[in-house]
């Protein structure tokens, strides 16, 4: 990869929560408009690395450079603020809430018509600019209005997505989500993450199981015991060998 073509660079990055080492070092890089799979067991320091790269935790070692620039992610808000968008998993979307007010959350001034006292949400901005964002990822809704409740699992993490990168996103991070779908709920997500990549925007889908990831996968990064053990385009990726990879077992080649 040309280095234009590089959105993240991760850089030897490190984590350490007293005695435990989560992310001893990693190093990887996210090419623009590609899905990155970031495989790893449990414990391999998934959840972690998703912390070092939205800016909940900041690493004790190693660098992350951005668009050919070193940062640091001090906050949420400004790994938002530079254009990453993270979906931690389960926390998504707030139930009690309709479809279009979650895509809103946090960002109501995008919505509001009026002035000083006057100022409402313009409810039928918000569900047609909801309605847009959603059918441009591939997926039809029977009303913005609805709650999220009303959808399943998989139009759920659709949605979720969608709301996700409605805001100018450049990188998407997935922690698993595809984990507790059926298989045509799987495929309705897989859809959305194509769609958001042929839009320029980059995915890192993190997982334990190469076959959740395998369909829309460019990228493929393999985690154990908080180190970055293998990376490689998908098409060198042989499924056995990658599960061989996450589990920790012999390479199966040797
Ligand atoms: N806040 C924390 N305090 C102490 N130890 C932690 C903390 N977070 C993670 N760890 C430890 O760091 C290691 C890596 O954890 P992490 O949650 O990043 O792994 P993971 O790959 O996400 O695992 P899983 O698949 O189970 O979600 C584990 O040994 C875990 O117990
Ligand atoms: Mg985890």
């Amino acid at each position: 990869m040309n280095s234009s073509e590089i959105l993240l660079d991760v850089k030897n990055v490190a984590k350490s929560y007293g005695h435990v080492e989560a992310v001893k070092d990693v190093s990887f890089r996210v090419g623009k408009g590609r899905v990155v799979a970031l495989l790893g067991d449990n414990g391999a320091g998934k959840s972690t690395l998703i912390s070092l790269l939205s800016g909940v935790v900041k690493p004790d070692k190693g660098s992350l450079i951005w668009e050919g620039s070193p940062i640091t992610l001090s906050s949420p808000q400004e790994a938002q603020a530079i254009g990453v968008a993270t979906l931690f998993q389960n926390l998504a979307l707030v139930d009690e809430l309709s479809i279009a007010r979650n895509m809103f959350l946090g960002r109501e001034d995008a919505v509001t018509k009026g002035w000083g006292p006057f100022k409402r949400l313009d409810q039928k901005k918000l569900r047609q600019e909801t309605e847009k964002a959603v059918a441009a990822m591939g997926l039809r809704l029977r009303s913005a209005d609805d709650r999220v409740t009303a959808l399943s699992g998989g139009q759920r993490q659709s949605v979720a997505i969608s709301c996700a990168i409605h805001f100018s996103a450049k990188l998407l991070i997935l922690d698993e989500p595809t984990a507790a779908l059926s298989i045509r709920q799987q495929e309705q997500v897989l859809e959305t993450i194509r769609n958001v990549r042929d839009r320029g925007v980059s995915v890192i889908f993190i997982t334990h199981n190469i076959h959740h990831v395998k369909p829309v996968a460019d990228d493929i990064v393999v985690l154990r015991g908080g180190k970055s053990i293998a990376n490689f385009p998908i098409g060198e990726a042989d499924p056995e060998h990658v599960s061989a990879l996450i589990r920790g077992n012999e390479d199966p080649r040797h």
